[in-house]
Formats: C-alpha cells, structure tokens, sequence
C-alpha cells in the first residue's frame, strides 16, 4: 500500500487557509512539543467482535476488540499514529476534540486525502491540552461499527489526585443487529418518509430522545433495538471494575453512540464533575448525569463497600447499558436495575462554569456566526441553513478574532453539535463550561465563543452520524 505523510488539501474555494500550509505549520511550531512522542500502530480491520452473552457480531474495529485499544499521550509531547487501513473502504482518522494542526484532523476531503483499502497514514502532531478525547473515522457512518477508541492526554502536573482511574466507553450498536448495518438504515432514512411507498409498513420503529421516531429497516413491522454497551459489552455481561472501599477512582465517560443520549448513574455514589470535553470545570455534585454524542465528562467517586450498577439509560428510548463496580460482597447486579440517583433530573453541561485556565477572558466577539439547524424526519433532510453539506462550503473567520457562533435549533429533534480544533465557552455570560460538544433541544440555541487561534478550514457539525452524513454539517475556514 502507499504511504502518505503530511495531508493534502481537497480544491476548494479560493482566499482560505491551507491545511499544511505556514500558517499551520507556525501555529503547530508555536505548540513546543517538547515532551515524549507516543508511538502506536492502529489496524482498521473487518473482524469478529464478542459482545459478551454469548453475542459475538462481524463488524469493522481498530485490532480486534471494542472500544479499540486506549491511546494514552502527555500534554506538551506529541502523537505520532500509523492506521493502516485493512478495510475494504477508504477511512480516516479524527481526534475528537484535540486542537491539534489542522492538516492531522482526518477529514477526507478537506485537510487529508481518502486513505484507500491496503493503504496507510502516518498521523503526527503535538497534543497540547490534557483531557479526555477519542477517536473515530470521518468517512461516511464508519463510526457506527466497531470503530473508535479512548485517547487520553495525561497532565504532567496533573492537580486531581485518585487513586483509580476507569475509562467508560458508551454505546448504541446496532452493526448486524437484526440484519441491520449503519449504511443500510442510513440508505433507509435518506428514502424518508416522504417516498411514496417507502412509509408506514417498511419503516423499523427505532425511539430517540425527543419522541419517538420511525427509522427503518428491512422488513415490515420488524423493530431494530440497538444493544446499548459499555466498553464493548451488553448488559447482560457487563464488565466489572474492581475497587476497594474508600478508593477515589476517576471515570472519564465518553459517548461514542451515533444516535442515542445516555442519562448515566452510579447506584449508591454522588458524582463530583471535575471535567467535561477535557476542560476543568468547578467541581459539581450530582447524582446523574446527560452525555450526548460525541460528549465527555470526567467525575470523581469515593467508593462505597459492595456491587454497585454503572447504568446508562438511553435517553426517550427502550434500554440501557450497565457496567458493574466491585469493591465487596452483594448481589450483581442487572439490565432492570434503575439506580435511583437517575430519577433526579440529570446535570448538563450549562449549569457547569469553567475552572482555571480554561475561563475564557470575557471579549465582545468580533464576529458573530449564525447557524440555522434544520431539517426533519419525514424528508431526513438534517442541514445547516437548508444547505446540504459540500466540502467547498466556508463560514469565513479571520485569525485572532473572538468568534461567536449561533446556533438555533429550529428542527423537532435535539442535535449535539460538535466543533474541530477549538474548544468553545458555552453561553454568552462569562465563565461558561469549555466545551467541543454540546446538545441543542429542540427550539433550542447554542451561543458557543471560541479564540480563532488554530488557522485551517474546521467542521462543524452534528454528532448524531446519521444526521451528519445527510447533510448536517459545515466548515469554518480561515481566510
Ligand atoms: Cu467526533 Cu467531526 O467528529
Ligand atoms: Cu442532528
């Protein structure tokens, strides 16, 4: 296979940034990476996955398990990535959440070339900020197998001290579930409703938050339940993580589903939030918490003597996924159980204020960008402004400047829009969380700020896949 180095840009409109070019490789050299280089080789490869339960399912992972193997780098070193792909598509590779130069971010198209079947990529560049993040390919609905993983970026100087640290991967699967894959029911939402034929009795009924909606499938009257999974694995099996009594442990939770918002709980614990998207926030106590796709947070528990459920309920959906914290004796245990810390409306993200380093400094915005959601279920036309996404489409924005972004929700669903290279203040009072992801309710807004600091040409878009790859996405280009 062919080796590339470096990305290449796709043609696109004229007067904007290149993804290698100087200002890049300025901004990237501005970076200092001084610190140690992690080095890892990633295979995407069609394998055979064991779900637990006696489930296994043929999908697409990186090496032959899921989550994929945890990458772990050191903020103010640098990741120096080989994926050599082993699919039988082009794929890619994105670092959700990483400001990282732009030409590494993975998005065939814009700032790399399509890494082709048999072929290879060598992803290098400095990681400036602790936290925790992952990755995912940009290509199509990939994301949707088996293909994605935890990455880490440790703090040198790292404030919070724990003495267990437990990384919990979220998941709605549905790749070979009844037939099912996520081309396929992709293929089937783009028909919509709106086909003559193609409604009522050839739609799967599938539930999102928001209210029940009508996603589709291969035969009539069949109903595709996704297995919900933690780190890989149904409920009826869970992984178990052992502790002892009195132990901190540090959870660094990540929504890796394509469609489906988790309310996640500790039975018998209080969730103290320290992080969420990587950034420091004022430590928080609750006893639930929201995760839209593509969001992280990272609490802190004491452990409590016993057998304890780690649930997560798919949100305005049927099911959940469970993990199990073992410090003692007690009874296991199971997919039913509700800890009652969910009944208590959950913590989400703009009730939170960013601590230390990560307040951005109050700036009236130089410019301020306006980003219509819009779309609907019948005619599965999700967009920004009505515009299907087309990679020559630019929101200008200049280096230097305080951006504002906009949004306004005017569709019937919740999206959880997500922003490359740059990690936004959410609300326009002072001190709001940091964050690269953040769900918008239906009718809902989203004012994001951010710090035009990390030139290229960056997506903005919607973390539901299904939603993205119909349309609803856009690029932020520096000019
Ligand atoms: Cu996690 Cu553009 O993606
Ligand atoms: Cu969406």
């Amino acid at each position: 296979g062919s080796m590339h180095h470096g990305g290449s840009k796709a043609d696109g409109p004229a007067g904007y940034v290149d993804p290698a070019g100087p200002e890049v490789r300025a901004a990237e050299a501005a970076r200092k990476a001084t610190g140690p280089v992690t080095e890892v080789k990633v295979t995407a490869t069609a394998t055979t996955l064991d779900l637990g339960g006696g489930r296994t399912v043929r999908s697409w992972a990186y090496g032959d398990r899921l989550p994929g193997q945890e990458v772990r780098a050191t903020a103010g070193g640098s990741l120096s990535l080989t994926l050599a792909n082993n699919l039988p598509e082009a794929t890619s590779m994105h670092w959700h959440g990483l400001a990282l130069r732009n030409d590494m971010d993975g998005v065939p198209g814009l700032t790399q070339r399509d890494i082709a079947p048999g072929g290879s990529f060598a992803y290098r560049f400095a990681v400036a900020h602790p936290g925790t993040y992952w990755f995912h390919p940009h290509t199509g609905v990939q994301q949707d197998r088996g293909l994605y993983a935890p990455l880490i970026v440790e703090d040198p100087k790292e404030p919070l001290s724990y003495d267990k640290e437990w990384v919990v991967v979220l998941d709605d699967w549905i790749d070979g579930v009844d037939g099912a894959t996520p081309d396929a029911v992709l293929a089937e939402l783009r028909k919509g409703m709106s086909t003559p034929g193609a409604g009522g009795s050839h739609r799967h009924k599938y539930v999102h938050m928001g209210g029940e909606s009508d996603v589709l499938g291969k035969d009539a009257g069949d109903v595709v339940y996704p297995h919900y999974l933690v780190n890989g694995r149904v409920p009826e099996d869970p992984s178990v993580f052992t502790a002892r009594p009195g132990d901190r442990i540090r959870l660094r939770i990540i929504n890796a589903g394509g469609d489906t918002a988790f309310r996640i709980a500790l039975g018998g614990h209080e969730l103290t939030v320290t992080h969420t998207d990587g950034f420091p926030v004022e430590h928080a106590t609750t006893g639930s918490l929201l995760l839209g796709m593509g969001e992280r947070y990272d609490v802190l528990v004491t452990a409590q003597d016993g057998v304890f459920p780690l649930t997560a309920l798919a949100e305005g959906k049927d099911g959940s996924a469970l993990a199990v914290l073992r410090t003692g004796s007690g009874t296991a245990p199971t997919a039913a159980t509700r800890p009652a810390e969910l009944q208590v409306r959950p913590l989400t993200a703009d009730t939170l204020r960013a601590a230390g380093e990560a307040v951005l400094a109050a700036r009236e915005p130089d410019r301020t960008v306006q980003i219509r959601l819009t779309g609907s279920m019948t005619r599965y036309n999700w967009a920004f402004d009505g515009i299907p996404y087309t990679p020559d489409q630019r929101h200008p924005v200049k280096a230097g400047e305080r951006v504002r972004l906009e949004f306004r929700n005017a569709t019937p669903m919740w999206h959880p829009v997500h922003l490359h290279g740059h990690t936004f203040a959410v609300g326009t009072a002072p001190g709001g969380a940091r964050k690269d992801t953040a769900v918008i309710l239906p009718g809902g807004r989203l004012t994001a700020d951010f710090d035009a600091d990390n030139p290229g040409l960056w997506m903005a878009h919607c973390h539901n896949v299904y939603h993205s790859e119909s349309g609803m996405m856009t690029v932020i280009g520096y000019q």
